[in-house]
């Protein structure tokens, strides 16, 4: 196998000083009674931070805007009890030498009515509709666009006072922000819709927001992705050169760090290159990015039959190997982990001292509770 001390040397970015690469990949684990996290949610991170993680991204949590959450005790980023339980995970990171972010998240018109919080809010988005063509919400305002973006720069400013060492932005998956850049789901004929530079607006009014709360040493991290949840194939750019218009507004609202979420990391995102949707952000911004997908997996567990994954065979390419010479290429900086840091909290260090036969495999049940 490859060296892996590439994946354990420092990463720096300002005041952003991280002891490895590896990353923990923001997991929903609705474990959050009344919305607060508690000490088990305390201790979750805790024992991540404890085993040799370099950065933790929380699940994401919910900005203070009356229809952001779509799910069941889900934590909110927002209120005083919610602010007062993520200071305690904040300050146990810390005390076991780890960093952390929040994500920072807004569900969209993927929420139902009956969620808490929220009481009867229907979901909000671009257009109403979570799934192409399928209205079931409410068609955001410029005023409710003014709120949203003042919740996520609020949100920012409270994470930086609690002692956070970033944020990420959930711009990702078919949530809010994304389903302001995909086509299928903003039919907006105001500035907010349109082109892809037009349907960016949202995003880049809620970056700029965000910088200006937290000042400009403070780590922005914005995830992002082609595939929504509703449509694994759905693509927002199919050209280098579409990516680069793309991201390039993002870069000058304020983005530090990309968070490229792919679900299999060993995936060319163009025809004529290896690199995948990271290395070609990082090559198109210059600017640090974190890849993600399938990253400690083995092919053995990786398919769900029926799950239409059976493409998950490739177990060669999803090697560690792979992805080490990856980063040794500098294709990427840094490298989440989702699914095998629930199952393994200690899956940085084990892999740091060689006890990868140690490994425990990952499967739904490792959600029952958190270990
Ligand atoms: C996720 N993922 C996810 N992504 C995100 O941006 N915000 C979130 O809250 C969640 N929630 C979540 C819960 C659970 C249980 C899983 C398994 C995944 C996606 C996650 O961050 C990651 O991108 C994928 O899991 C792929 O990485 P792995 O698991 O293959 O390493």
């Amino acid at each position: 196998m490859s060296n892996v001390s590439s994946l354990f040397q420092p990463f720096t970015l300002g005041n952003l000083e991280l002891s490895n690469r590896v990353v923990m990949a923001p997991m929903t684990r609705s474990m959050s009674p009344g919305n607060v996290p508690g000490d088990e949610v305390v201790e979750y991170y805790r024992r991540r931070a404890a085993g040799g993680v370099g950065l933790i991204i929380t699940e994401g949590t919910c900005v203070g805007h009356k229809a952001a959450s779509g799910y069941p005790d889900v934590p909110l980023i927002a209120g005083e009890d919610a602010l007062a339980g993520w200071k305690k995970v904040v300050d146990a990171v810390h005390a076991e030498g780890g960093k952390i972010a929040p994500q920072l998240w807004h569900v969209g018109a993927i929420r139902r009515p009956g969620v808490e919080p929220g009481g009867d809010a229907p979901g909000y988005g671009p257009s109403g509709m979570a799934v192409p063509n399928k209205v079931t919400g409410h068609a955001m305002t410029k005023a409710d666009i003014d709120e949203v973006v003042a919740a996520f720069a609020q949100a920012a400013r409270d994470a930086k006072a609690i002692g956070f060492d970033a944020v990420e932005i959930h711009g990702a998956h078919g949530y809010l922000l994304d389903q302001f850049f995909w086509e299928g789901t903003n039919q907006r004929d105001d500035e907010y819709g349109g082109d892809l530079a037009q349907r960016s607006r949202f995003a880049i009014e809620i970056i700029a927001a965000i910088r200006e709360a937290v000042g400009p040493d403070f780590p922005v991290i914005l995830r992002w992705s082609q595939w929504k949840q509703q449509d694994y194939t759905a693509r927002l750019v199919d050209t280098p050169e579409a990516l680069e218009g793309f991201l390039k507004p993002l870069v000058d609202a304020g983005v530090d760090i990309f968070h490229c979420s792919t679900r299999r990391f060993w995936e060319p995102e163009f025809e004529g290159s290896d690199l995948n949707l990271a290395g070609w952000t990082r090559k198109l911004t210059g600017k640090p990015c974190i890849t993600v997908g399938s990253v400690g997996l083995n092919a053995e567990f990786l398919p769900e039959p029926g799950s239409g994954s059976a493409d998950f065979q490739a177990a060669e390419p999803a090697s560690l190997d792979n992805l080490l010479q990856r980063l040794d290429r500098k294709e990427f900086d840094l490298v989440a982990v989702g699914r095998a840091l629930i199952a393994n909290p200690d899956w940085s260090n084990q892999v740091r001292d060689g006890q990868l036969s140690a490994l425990k495999a990952y499967d739904k049940s490792c959600l029952a509770s958190l270990v």
